[in-house]
């Protein structure tokens, strides 16, 4: 009897520790999909998450790399006697295995959310107390990816109440994303890198470029000042998570979704398209599904981007890539056109403990909206960037 018990205690341990070692290799690249939330809000059902599906796979957000499906707030309804989370049965009537199951059988990965909470933030009912359960749950169901908010914590300690549902995830059985959604009210970067996979550091994302008056929510440039100084927070398996992108939802132009985009993809951000996946117009798939963009978002290496220059209006942004290549991403704040030019010769680049020159090797330059090379970093580099606009490179060393 005890020789089986240790026995099981074993097998037990060495399964756990597989689990353990599972969750800690998940997402080596910033996770890549949608999330119903920036456009949909509680309008949410199986059906309308199966056709995002399907219009995942079919508008080619699938080939560019988009994987997950999440389905954020308002799934849920209600706990039963025994205290398992319910899904609506009027929106959900198939229930939430079969629609896993229908996003699996797609090629695609399936997510879902709650909250820390007794509450989620649209009031329905969270996880708090229901740790275990919950993730028990969501691994029968198939479930891949957790977000999991921050409302009604009524003052538990952030990183004790994500610790839980990380060990939870880890205990459950099944491989999970874990997405702290804590807004970054509490630092998350600086104890949430062995608890979850990616962590907000902002509070909600609006659909515009320069929101001034903050109505709370904050515009792209509002995000994007926050990150500075996080970069060194993230790599491989922890990633600073700016929230979710507002391409395709009408609020920015076309000029400023690909400033979003080309931002996003230089601070090793998670890429959760938030627009309609079913009708996008030209250009917002264009923008979702450059994939030179993608790479430089999904570089092996993982590095975030930092500011690098800062001259008010405008910023010469820079993240390492694999191989010596570098991204430089220039960024217009303002309104009026930048007439920029820009003396290669003269700058040495001081990121993460290396100095990179321009001249020794020299690059070739390619633009990642024009899909050309531009020249090398022999020449002066001038171009005119709209106003709220990027200019986009990619730096390879020229062969010796
Ligand atoms: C919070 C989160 C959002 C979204 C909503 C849902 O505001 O930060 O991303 O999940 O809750 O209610």
């Amino acid at each position: 009897m005890k020789k089986s018990l240790t026995l099981f205690m074993i097998l037990l341990m060495v399964s756990m520790g597989g689990y353990t070692q599972e969750f800690d290799s998940l997402a080596q690249t910033p996770p890549m999909g949608w999330n119903s939330w920036n456009k949909f809000g509680c309008d949410v059902s199986e059906e309308l998450i199966r056709e995002m599906a399907d219009a995942m796979v079919e508008s080619g957000m699938k080939d560019a790399g988009y994987e997950y499906v999440v389905i954020d707030d308002c799934w849920q309804i209600e706990r039963d006697e025994e205290g398992n989370i319910v899904a609506d049965p009027e929106r959900f009537p198939s229930g939430m295995k079969a629609l896993a199951d229908y996003i699996h059988s797609k090629g695609l990965k399936f997510g879902i959310y709650s909250c820390a909470g007794s509450k989620t933030c649209q009031g329905r009912p969270g996880s708090r107390g229901h740790e275990f359960q919950d993730a028990r749950q969501y691994a029968q169901w198939g479930v891949d990816y957790l977000k999991y908010d921050w409302c009604y914590n009524e003052g538990q300690k952030a990183e004790a109440a994500y610790s839980t549902m990380s060990d939870a995830l880890r205990a459950s059985g099944r491989p999970i994303v874990f997405s702290l959604c804590e807004w970054g009210d509490n630092e998350p970067w600086e104890w949430a890198r062995d608890i979850g996979h990616l962590w907000r550091t902002t509070h909600d994302i609006r659909d515009c470029f320069d929101c001034k008056i903050n109505w709370g929510g904050v515009g792209v440039l509002q995000i994007l000042d926050q990150q500075v100084g996080l970069a060194r927070y993230a790599g491989p398996g922890h990633w600073n998570d700016p929230d979710m992108l507002e391409i395709g939802n009408g609020g920015m132009t076309e000029t400023e979704y690909k400033s979003h985009f080309s931002l996003w993809a230089m601070l090793a951000a998670p890429l959760m398209a938030g627009n309609d996946l079913r009708n996008m117009d030209a250009s917002t798939t264009e923008i979702l599904t450059n994939k030179e963009v993608i790479a430089v978002n999904q570089d092996p290496l993982g590095r975030q981007g930092i500011k690098y220059l800062d001259m008010g209006a405008h910023e010469v942004w820079v993240k390492l890539l694999e191989n010596d290549e570098l991204a430089v991403c220039f960024l217009n704040r303002e309104d009026e056109p930048w007439e920029m030019d820009y003396d290669w010769q003269r700058i040495t680049l001081y990121h993460g403990g290396r100095a990179v020159g321009f001249d020794d090797p020299w690059f070739t330059m390619k633009d990642l909206w024009k899909h050309e090379v531009i020249g090398t970093t022999r020449e002066r580099l001038t171009e005119t960037i709209p106003g709220h606009g990027v200019l986009m490179l990619r730096l390879t060393p020229e062969k010796q």
